[in-house]
């Protein structure tokens, strides 16, 4: 549990400290890992790309039949009191939304809505400019569209993945790889072609944004990507809103590349950082 007494959160309608947030045990969320959430990077008292992260949390609580009790307005205002409040350089706010106090630990009640703000830390330099080594597994998630709260198969592979020596685990059915627990993939191919894949994954904010940044400089495609694709790429990398871009140096006993970060892997990174200083400023009026 989070130790900060010095935080604050909104918790089923009100602004409390962080230390008294709590939900019931009848909630869906405890009872059956029910329930939606996003989770979205402040800056300098900014929360980067706000809009984009309410459609998907909307989005994500329509296809999972949860009605969410804040409107959009009502939720920037709660973001924004609870920004000022905790006074967090650089957080993740964190909106969840459960499937609601059940009566029978099954059937969905009046979703419960809780807000929180936590630090956060981005990667490491060293760990940007050397890359990751990443594990493949063969798996596909459940309702790739929605950003659910159940992150079981990511978390019961954790043991799996330290032995291994992988930081991350890329998700792969039948050979067409799709996402990471809580990331999204790309490679860029060997005529310099920045490519994602298009289906079973979360749309990710970063993503979106990176192949925006992508398109100025390089083709891009959304496509579906096999394996053996990945171990022939120029580069490969992952993007998510705390990891921005880190570039993968290995795929299980595979190198990638030339086993180092790539120029273009490095370049879109320097894109997005720029991408981020350019909001926080348009926002503040700089
Ligand atoms: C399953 C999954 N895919 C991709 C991502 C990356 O999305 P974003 O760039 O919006 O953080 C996440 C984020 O947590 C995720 O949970």
């Amino acid at each position: 549990m989070p130790s900060n007494d010095k935080l604050f959160a909104y918790n089923l309608g009100q602004i409390v400290p962080l230390n008294e947030a709590t939900l019931h045990i009848s909630d869906l969320s405890v009872q059956r890992g029910y329930g939606v959430f996003d989770f979205v990077k402040v800056q300098q008292g900014y929360p980067l790309f706000l809009d984009d992260y309410l459609d998907r949390f909307y989005q994500s609580a329509e296809l999972m039949h949860l009605a969410v009790p804040l409107s959009r307005e009502e939720i920037k205002q709660v973001i924004s009191k609870l920004t000022d409040l905790n006074k967090l350089p650089v957080a993740g706010m964190k909106m969840i939304l459960t499937g609601g106090y059940s009566e029978d630990g099954f059937t969905p009640m009046n979703p419960n809505l809780l807000i929180t703000q936590l630090p956060l830390t981005l990667p490491s330099a060293d760990k940007v400019a050397k890359g990751i080594p990443i594990m493949t597994h063969d798996y596909v998630r459940e309702v790739p569209e929605v950003k659910t709260i159940n992150y079981s198969m990511g978390i019961r592979l954790l043991q799996e993945q330290k032995a291994s020596g992988a930081e991350e685990v890329l998700y792969a059915k039948n050979a067409i790889v799709s996402e990471f627990p809580r990331c999204n993939f790309f490679i860029v191919t060997h005529d310099g072609t920045v490519v994602t894949p298009a289906s079973n994954i979360l749309k990710g904010i970063t993503r979106k944004n990176v192949l925006s940044l992508a398109g100025r400089r390089y083709k891009t495609e959304v496509r579906d990507i096999r394996l053996e694709e990945v171990l022939q790429a120029r580069e490969a990398f992952l993007t998510s809103t705390t990891k921005r871009i880190l570039p993968i140096v290995q795929i299980d006993e595979a190198m990638i590349g030339t086993g180092k970060p790539g120029e273009v892997s490095m370049q879109l990174l320097q894109d997005l950082i720029s991408l981020e200083v350019e909001q926080v400023a348009a926002a503040k009026g700089w």
